[in-house]
């Protein structure tokens, strides 16, 4: 068997694994039918201060390779989750990422506090990127994503992530979400993307713009880490996009992403993710690769030539 275990965040993941924010909600149908034990993570649906309801329907819109979202952060608000949800979610076998956002730094400051001491809190994953909601897209600036950062991390111990958007090539923003004490950065969100409806000749989604995801984006996302790892080789990873079988895993880790995130391929096949780590140990193995560490940044390192 190979060694899966990723030790980041000054955490121990059993594998590299993590469900991304949303298609997992806050994991309790999923733990009904799955053995939460085979992921290294999951990270919660994105909460904020207070209840959302979300967008109107349709909120999901078939596209070639995936679909667009437009799902606009509903959920049940800090204090529901805090008192609801997450002792459930402090009795996974897994480590727990809560996703959270907020419309100003003093909002997520607020967040922060109140989720950090709580048990089943392991790290915290601050949510700069949603492309669903209106005019609060704050990784659209260097200064404000440094003013978002610096907040949630004045209010917390726990080890802080930030998920930032794809559209961006530069690396500004990743660059100022460290400098302001993120420990690690998500790439990436879902994309902006839009559907028009053929017999009326408007936008599907009433937001107009969704957020595309699906294997359609995974040479973005690919890319995307692939920069940020040779920018920042020190700096955590969770590399998230299209990534939907062995192969997609295999790849985000060998651009460079120390966790490897999953979204759409949590309602796509959810059997086929609770059993990635599993495949990812068995390619290993038959290659006589016994550490995950060889894949990690492979493609920096002269990669790893197997076949
Ligand atoms: C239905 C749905 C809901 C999502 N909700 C969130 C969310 O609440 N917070 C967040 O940070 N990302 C959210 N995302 C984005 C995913 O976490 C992920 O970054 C993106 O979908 C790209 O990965 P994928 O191609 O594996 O889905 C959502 C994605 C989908 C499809």
């Amino acid at each position: 068997m190979a060694t899966l275990t990723t030790r980041c965040l000054g955490l121990e993941f059993r594998n590299p694994i993590v469900l991304a924010s949303g298609p997992a909600g806050f994991g309790l149908e999923l733990a009904e039918r799955f053995d939460l034990a085979q992921v290294g993570a999951l990270t919660t649906k994105t909460v904020t201060l207070e209840p959302r309801a979300g967008n109107p329907q349709p909120r999901l819109v078939d596209a070639p390779c995936g679909v667009l979202n437009s799902i606009g952060l509903q959920n049940p608000g800090c204090d529901a989750f805090r008192e609801e949800l997450l002792p459930k979610i402090a009795a996974f076998p897994t480590k727990r990422i809560v996703s959270i956002a907020g419309r100003s730094p003093d909002e997520v400051a607020t967040l922060a506090t109140r989720l950090s001491g709580e048990p089943g809190v392991d790290a915290i994953e601050l949510n700069l990127s949603c492309p669903n909601v209106r005019g609060e897209t704050v990784a659209d600036d260097p200064g404000r994503v440094r003013a978002f950062v610096r907040s949630a991390r004045n209010a917390s111990a726990r080890p802080l992530l930030v998920k930032l958007p794809g559209e961006r090539g530069d690396l500004g923003l990743a660059e100022a979400a460290l400098s302001a004490g993120a420990k690690g950065i998500v790439l990436i969100n879902a994309l902006r993307g839009m559907r028009i409806h053929v017999e009326t000749g408007l936008p599907l989604l009433d937001r107009e713009v969704g957020g595309l995801c699906g294997p359609a984006i995974l040479p973005i996302a690919l890319e995307r880490v692939f920069a940020a790892r040779r920018a920042f080789p020190e700096s955590v990873l969770i590399g998230t996009g299209g990534v939907s079988d062995l192969r997609g895993v295999v790849e985000m880790l060998c651009a460079g992403a120390d966790l490897v995130g999953l979204g759409f391929a949590v309602m796509s096949d959810p059997n086929l993710v609770f059993r990635l780590a599993s495949e990812l140990d068995g390619w290993m193995t038959t290659r006589g690769i016994d550490d995950v560490r060889a894949l990690r940044g492979a493609a920096h390192r002269g990669g790893i030539h197997v076949r």
